[in-house]
């Protein structure tokens, strides 16, 4: 028996990085998983992968743009229908911009909280009357350490992961007061090796930017996507089931200094 055995998870932004990881971990701790994606080619060859190594009808793909409210209602609804439910909600699609509150175009401020805030509006909204009727229900929604140590050059990305801290334990107080049966609550990575961090990557070299970053962190290096997936695996198991509206921080202890 896996840990998440019989539940029906569905992870946004799985085509690479944290996402396929977490997607890769639900399914191996028994998870039916959808994996979604703006990306739906990406998204197609991870659930591939999945249903190639642990079976057919593991593992189902769709192309989904998070920040369209009427795809959301789409994909929902198919993934429910062909998993045969929906238990788990991991909300890990985002994107990052570097800024500074004097730098940072209008536009694209704006579009970073449309992708890492208002979809896991969307999400949560059209996710939560599908959980309703499937048992115990969890939604994580990936924040980062960004969310709550901020930076001066960061100024959307810090606005958008902040937003989703304190957005989760809205909707962990609603789900708690509406029936109990969902819980909501955020993580937050510090530097993890996706290629999110293909920009620094570029900048100064694979293994001086890991080593650059790593220096900020009080265990010295920057994480691995498992690091991630497990800290998920938890809050989406039943061995969270009195956990909702924390804050999980997988970060090195650098929001201890
Ligand atoms: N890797 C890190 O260092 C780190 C640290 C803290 C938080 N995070 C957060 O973790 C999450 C995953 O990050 P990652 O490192 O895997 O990034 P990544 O860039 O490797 O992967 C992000 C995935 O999201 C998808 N995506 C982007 N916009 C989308 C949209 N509009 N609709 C649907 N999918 C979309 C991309 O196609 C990609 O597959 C993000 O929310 C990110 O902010 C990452």
């Amino acid at each position: 028996m896996g840990r998440v055995s019989g539940k029906m998870a569905f992870v946004t932004g799985g085509a690479q990085g944290l996402g396929e990881a977490t997607a890769w971990m639900l399914a191996r701790e028994g998870a039916k998983v959808t994996v979604t994606d703006i990306n739906g080619e990406g998204a197609e060859k991870v659930a591939g992968a999945i249903n190639a190594e642990l079976g057919a009808g593991t593992a189902f793909a769709w192309q989904h743009d998070v920040t369209d409210a009427e795809r959301w209602q789409t994909v929902l609804k198919e993934a429910h229908d062909a998993m045969g439910g929906l238990n788990i909600l991991v909300n890990n699609a985002g994107i990052g911009s570097l800024g500074s509150v004097e730098d940072e175009t209008y536009e694209t401020f704006r579009k970073v909280q449309d992708v890492d805030v208002d979809s896991i509006f969307h999400g949560c909204k059209y996710a939560i009357p599908l959980m309703r009727d499937h048992g115990l229900g969890s939604i994580i929604n990936i924040s980062s350490i960004a969310g709550i140590v901020a930076s001066g050059n960061y100024i959307a990305y810090n606005t958008a992961k902040a937003a989703v801290r304190h957005m989760s334990k809205s909707i962990a107080l609603h789900c708690a007061k509406t029936g109990g049966k969902i819980r909501c609550n955020s993580v937050h990575p510090v530097f993890i090796n996706t290629p999110i961090l293909d920009r620094t990557k570029e900048m100064f070299g694979e293994e001086e930017a890991l080593a650059k970053l790593g220096r900020q962190i009080p265990l010295g290096k920057v994480g691995e996507p498992d690091d991630i997936a497990y800290a998920v695996l938890y809050l989406a198991s039943d061995e969270s089931k009195l956990v909702t509206g924390i804050e999980l921080k997988v970060d090195g202890g650098i929001s201890a200094m």
